[in-house]
């Protein structure tokens, strides 16, 4: 397992996030329908001195996923990370980072329950073709759910994350968004608001997200927590990962 020194990344998010104007991304996040985009939130050296090396290192674990039609790519769940690259982790627990979601968005945000593998996880779209059609994130849980994401590795032109905002509202007119994520770039979602999705790897690139994910409530229904399962099975983390049992977090 590769270590970084504990607290490091905890303390880059709090410096982070003491040099942003919060009001400002607030007002930012609503007039766009709760979406924010952030470049470089964190700086690339730091993403890359402390987070890159852990997204190289679960490499080997990624779980590989293909839908016909929607989407191709791996995935390394929460209980993954929280084996071999808790770093991670730190990040999803920051309070001083849980704060800022919460004043962005107006929303008494927590974190997912333990057992939820999107609750911090990554996305790896390494192969060409890897790419994931339009969708939702859509919250199966009795509150909102809210979804992070930050670039890790971005050498892939071709490989966008792409936005349709406003799409939910018949009033206004839909706004298309087409991002490249840097290391350390953030974007903040409300999912089920955000129509977005991932345009195909080309050829040699290589593209590595990693997502977070926070709800108002995190109470599901049993019918809801069997589906979600499911789809988290099929599409991204494999029937071992999510029906295992060595799910501890
Ligand atoms: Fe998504």
């Amino acid at each position: 397992m590769i270590t970084v020194t504990m607290g490091a990344i905890e303390e880059a998010v709090d410096r982070a996030i003491g040099s942003l104007d919060i009001p400002r991304l607030r007002e930012e996040y609503w007039a766009q329908n709760e979406f924010l985009f952030v470049p470089q939130f964190l700086p690339r050296q730091v993403v890359e001195a402390h987070l890159a090396p852990l997204v190289q290192s679960v490499k080997p674990d990624l779980n590989r996923n293909f839908i016909p039609g929607h989407k191709k790519g791996g995935s390394v769940s929460v209980y993954t990370l929280h084996a071999k690259a808790p770093g991670f982790l730190e990040f999803y627990r920051s309070p001083v980072f849980l704060s800022f979601l919460t004043q962005v968005t107006r929303a008494p945000l927590q974190r997912c329950p333990d057992q939820d593998p999107h609750a911090c996880a990554l996305y790896y779209y390494t192969e060409p073709g890897d790419h994931i059609g339009y969708h939702y994130d859509t919250s199966y849980y009795k509150g909102a759910r809210y979804t992070i994401l930050m670039g890790m590795v971005d050498r892939a032109p071709s490989c966008k994350l792409v936005c349709d905002l406003f799409k939910d509202d018949p009033a206004r007119e839909t706004r298309h968004l087409e991002l490249n994520t840097a290391p350390g770039d953030l974007v903040l979602f409300n999912g089920d608001k955000l129509w977005h999705a991932v345009t195909p790897l080309g050829e040699g690139e290589e593209r590595v997200a990693l997502t977070m994910e926070y709800v108002t409530n995190p109470e599901m229904g049993p019918f809801n927590r069997i589906y979600s399962n499911l789809k988290d099975a099929v599409a991204y983390f494999g029937l071992r990962a999510v029906f295992g049992g060595n799910r501890k977090v």
